[in-house]
C-alpha cells in the first residue's frame, strides 16, 4: 500500500462442478517476507489442509481396505466414502472386484503404483481414474504398508472423448461411401435408362418384357439405396427453405399413422409458438418417417410413439450438451416410443450405415445413417437416450431460423397456388446436352429424340462450347441446355458462364449424381437442378 515491493506467493484456484462450470474461484495472496509466518502452524496440520483443498479426490487406507482419511473433494465425487469405511464402497458392486485386485496388489508389494478406471457410486453417471500408490509408515522392521488413492472424476473427458472419437468415424466411413456412391449413380442411370428403351422395344406379353422389368426394379431399389448413402456422406443436394416444423408433422400425422398400423398409437404434441428453421422439407420427412418406423419396429407388441417439438433458447441448450452442441436457439424434436430399447453395446453403432438388429430382408441399416447426415448436413444435432425395456427417445435439434423480411414475403407469396398458364412444350426444339459419361450420354440422346426433340451432343463443356460457337456463327441457336455438372476439364457452372458470355440465353438444366458442396455457389441464378 505504500509502494514497497514485497515477495509474495499467490494461490489461485477455479473448481468446476460435474457440467463443466468454473465455480468461485479462491486466490489467497501469502505475505512471504516472514517465512516464519506460514510454518506457525504444526507440519501435519499444514499438509492436511493441503490435502483437503487439493482438486482431485485423496484418500488413504489401511491394508484391510478401510479409509483412514479423506478430502472434501472426494466427498464431492461420492457420499459413499466414509472415514473407517471400505475403500469399495467408492464403486458400484460390478467394479468393486476390479478395483480391490488392484487396490491388493500395490497393498502386497506387487507394485508400487496402479491405476484403474471405474465407475463410481453416486447419483448420476460418474466416471473416474483411480490411482493407488502404496505407502509405508514406520521404520525398520516395523514398516507397516498401506495405500493412498487419488481419485480424478473423468466423465467429462470420457464423454469428450466419445464424441470425438465418433465423430471421426463418421467422417472417415462417409468419405468411403460418397465416392462409391458416385460411381454406382452413373452405372445404375444407364442401366435405368436402357431398361426403359428395351421396354420400348417389347410389347407386354413379350416374356423378355417381365424380365427388363425385372432389371429394372432392381436396378432402382439399388438407385434409392445410392440415394440413401449421399444423404448419409452429406453429399445429396438439399433445397432448404423456411420451416414450420409444426406445419410439416400436422401434415405428416396421418400417413404416419397409417404407417404405424393398429397397435402403435401415434401422439403429437406440439411446442407454442415454434421458431423457424431452414431445412429441406422432404428430407425432414424422411427423417421422422425414419424415426417413426424404427420406433414401430421396437414394439411388435404394440405401444406408444410420441413426437414432441419444442423451442430450446440459447440458455437451455447450453445444458444439453455443453461441449458439442454451441449454446444458440434451437428447435426441438424429439421422438419417443415405448418399445424394446436400444442395448448400451450397440448405441454407438446405430448410425453407421448397414448396422442392423433386424433379420435380413427386414432391415437396411440404412435409415438412421440417412437421419443423421441429414441433421448434420442441416446443421442440427441428434441425441438418442434409450433405456433397455423401457423405450427409446431421439432429439433433434435444428438451428433456429430468423427470418428476414423478404423471407417472409416470399412465403407468404408461396402459399397462394400459382395458376398453371404454362404451355405444354413437350418435344419440341433443340437441346444442347454436356455429359462426359459415354452412357449417360447415349441415354439420354437416345430419351430425348424419342421425345421429339433434337439433341446436338456434346462429351466435354470444351466441345459444347465449340459447337455452340460454330452454331452461332451459322445464326442457329438452342432451346434448352442439358449438362453434368462434374466433368473433366470445364465443369458445367462454368461453360454455362461462357455460353451465357456468346450470348445463349436458352434455360439451362443441369444434372448430376453428386453435387459437391461448393456446387450451389457457382450456380446462377434461378438455374433449375434436377
Ligand atoms: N426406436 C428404436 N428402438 C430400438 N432400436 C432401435 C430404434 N431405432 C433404431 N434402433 C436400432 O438401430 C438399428 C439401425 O436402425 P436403422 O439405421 O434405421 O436400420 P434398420 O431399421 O434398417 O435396422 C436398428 O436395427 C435397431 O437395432
Ligand atoms: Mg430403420
Amino acid at each position: 500500500a505504500d509502494g514497497e515491493i514485497i515477495p509474495a506467493r499467490i494461490i489461485h484456484r477455479v473448481d468446476f462442478d460435474h457440467a463443466g462450470r468454473p465455480r468461485p474461484s479462491r486466490t489467497l495472496v501469502l505475505d512471504m517476507r516472514q517465512p516464519d509466518a506460514a510454518s506457525e502452524e504444526s507440519d501435519p496440520l499444514r499438509l492436511a489442509r493441503f490435502i483437503n483443498n487439493a482438486p482431485i479426490g485423496i484418500a488413504t487406507a489401511s491394508a484391510d481396505g478401510r479409509i483412514t482419511m479423506l478430502n472434501a473433494a472426494l466427498a464431492q465425487i461420492t457420499t459413499e466414502a466414509r472415514l473407517g469405511g471400505s475403500i469399495a464402497a467408492i464403486v458400484p458392486p460390478a467394479d468393486r472386484e476390479k478395483l480391490m485386485t488392484v487396490f491388493n496388489s500395490v497393498i502386497r508389494g506387487e507394485r508400487d503404483q496402479a491405476q484403474t478406471d471405474v465407475n463410481i457410486a453416486s447419483g448420476s453417471e460418474t466416471r473416474a481414474q483411480i490411482t493407488i500408490a502404496a505407502t509405508r509408515t514406520g521404520k525398520g522392521d516395523e514398516q507397516e504398508l498401506s495405500a493412498t488413492l487419488y481419485i480424478i472424476d473423468t466423465t467429462l473427458h470420457q464423454a469428450l472423448m466419445q464424441q470425438l472419437e465418433q465423430g471421426q468415424k463418421m467422417q472417415a466411413v462417409g468419405k468411403l461411401v460418397s465416392g462409391i456412391a458416385h460411381d454406382f449413380n452413373n452405372m445404375l442411370t444407364a442401366i435405368l435408362g436402357y431398361s426403359d428403351m428395351l421396354l420400348q422395344k417389347h410389347r407386354p406379353e413379350d416374356p423378355s418384357f417381365a424380365q427388363i422389368m425385372d432389371i429394372k426394379h432392381n436396378a432402382n431399389r439399388a438407385a434409392d439405396m445410392v440415394r440413401k448413402l449421399l444423404a448419409f456422406s452429406r453429399k445429396q443436394t438439399l433445397q432448404p427453405g423456411v420451416l414450420s416444423l409444426t406445419d410439416l408433422l400436422s401434415d405428416m400425422v396421418s400417413m404416419l399413422r397409417r404407417i404405424m398400423g393398429e397397435k402403435v398409437r401415434l401422439h403429437l404434441e406440439h411446442g407454442r409458438d415454434l421458431w423457424p428453421v431452414m431445412a429441406d422439407a422432404s428430407q425432414i420427412d424422411r427423417v421422422i418417417m425414419n424415426l417413426c418406423v424404427n420406433a414401430r419396429d421396437a414394439m411388435p407388441r404394440g405401444g406408444e410413439v410420441t413426437i414432441r417439438t419444442r423451442n430450446i433458447p440459447a440458455s437451455e441448450a447450453g445444458t444439453v450438451a455443453a461441449d458439442v452442441m454451441p449454446e444458440a436457439d434451437y428447435v426441438l424434436i424429439e421422438v419417443a416410443d415405448t418399445g424394446e430399447g436400444i442395448p448400451p453395446e450397440v448405441l454407438d453403432k446405430i448410425y453407421d450405415p448397414f448396422f442392423t438388429t433386424k433379420g435380413v430382408g427386414k432391415g437396411t441399416g440404412l435409415g438412421l445413417s440417412t437421419v443423421y447426415g441429414v441433421i448434420k448436413q442441416t446443421g442440427g444435432f441428434i441425441f438418442c437416450d434409450s433405456t433397455p425395456g423401457e423405450g427409446t427417445a431421439f432429439s433433434i435439434y435444428l438451428p433456429r431460423h430468423i427470418e428476414t423480411e423478404a423471407e417472409k414475403a416470399e412465403r407468404i407469396e408461396k402459399a397462394r397456388p400459382e395458376p398453371e398458364t404454362r404451355e405444354d412444350l413437350t418435344g419440341e426444339g433443340r437441346i444442347l446436352l454436356a455429359e462426359d459419361e459415354d452412357a449417360v450420354r447415349a441415354f439420354a440422346v437416345h430419351a430425348l429424340e424419342t421425345r421429339g426433340y433434337t439433341v446436338i451432343p456434346a462429351s466435354s463443356g470444351e466441345l459444347a462450347v465449340d459447337t455452340m460457337e460454330e452454331m452461332l456463327e451459322k445464326g442457329e441457336n438452342v432451346d434448352l441446355v442439358v449438362s453434368d455438372v462434374v466433368m473433366p476439364g470445364m465443369d458445367g457452372p462454368t461453360m454455362m458462364k461462357e455460353l451465357r458470355a456468346m450470348g445463349v440465353t436458352a434455360p439451362v438444366v443441369f444434372m448430376s449424381g453428386h453435387a459437391e458442396d461448393a456446387f450451389a455457389e457457382s450456380l446462377e441464378e434461378g438455374t433449375e437442378f434436377t
